[in-house]
């Protein structure tokens, strides 16, 4: 008994000294522990008819009820300079959910996220690890093109994001693969930078969640591409193992 309670404070101590290496003061790994109460993770109610959006948006059971409660959103500028709204695409079954950053200028025109260069790569490192994009499920933060393909605002994240987490609540994957820095600091809320969160496996919501880099970084600089990859394949070993 004595050497298993000091097998757990060694294992605590351990997590402790690696979490302040990583992060000093900030601790960004509040497990949510199974006997918490279960809420929903939307935590406001961002619809308004004024802004285009039938207010029952949150009650949506499923991904298409959602998209067309919500496609009209002009909550905030995006809506008014995008040409289509990219809600997200592939299997509402899917166990593995990809998240992005936005839509880009080709993402704009067909209305699908990640279908330029950045979602031709995502293809490939999908197809070499083993899954297929129409059996996983792939969306993105905004939910609108940023003119210029600049960095999403707060202002911007903070009106759209409560989509993306209505549509992990609906979809309820086993696993989370955040693309670059944007989705995990919007899912973990924290500002820590993408070097001290990838790889990793965090936890939201009950749904593990794992930080790699965003395909297009890896376009513009070609040595983070074997970590994405090893990152996916990871993704595919926590999700099939046993
Ligand atoms: N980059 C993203 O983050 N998402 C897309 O859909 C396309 C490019």
């Amino acid at each position: 008994m004595k050497k298993e309670i000091k097998k757990v404070l060694d294992d605590a101590k351990r997590y402790l000294v690696q979490q302040e290496s990583l992060f000093g003061d900030e601790i960004i790994l509040p497990k949510q522990s199974s006997d918490e109460p279960k809420q929903s993770p939307v935590e406001k109610n961002v619809g308004d008819e004024q802004f285009g959006v039938d207010p029952s948006w949150v009650e949506s059971k499923t991904l298409n009820e959602l998209e067309t409660k919500i496609r009209n959103c002009v909550k905030c500028p995006l809506g008014k300079t995008r040409t289509n709204f990219v809600f997200g695409v592939g299997n509402p079954n899917s166990e593995i959910v990809f998240v992005g950053e936005a839509p880009g200028m080709d993402e704009d025109l067909q209305g699908e996220p990640f279908v330029g260069r950045a979602g031709q790569l995502l293809n490939q490192l999908l197809a070499s690890v083993g899954f297929r994009r129409d059996e996983v499920y792939i969306c993105n933060v905004l939910k609108c093109r940023p003119p210029g393909n600049r960095d999403p605002l707060p202002s911007e994240i903070e009106a759209c994001s409560p989509y993306l987490v209505k549509q992990l609540e609906i979809i309820k994957p086993k696993l989370i693969v955040s693309l670059g820095r944007f989705p995990i600091q919007t899912l973990l809320k924290t500002n820590a930078p993408l070097s001290s969160l990838r790889g990793q496996i965090f936890e939201w919501h009950g749904i593990k969640l794992i930080a790699t880099y965003h395909p297009a970084a890896a376009l513009r600089n070609q040595q983070w591409k074997r970590p994405l990859f090893e990152d996916l394949r990871k993704a595919r070993e926590i999700l099939y193992q046993k």
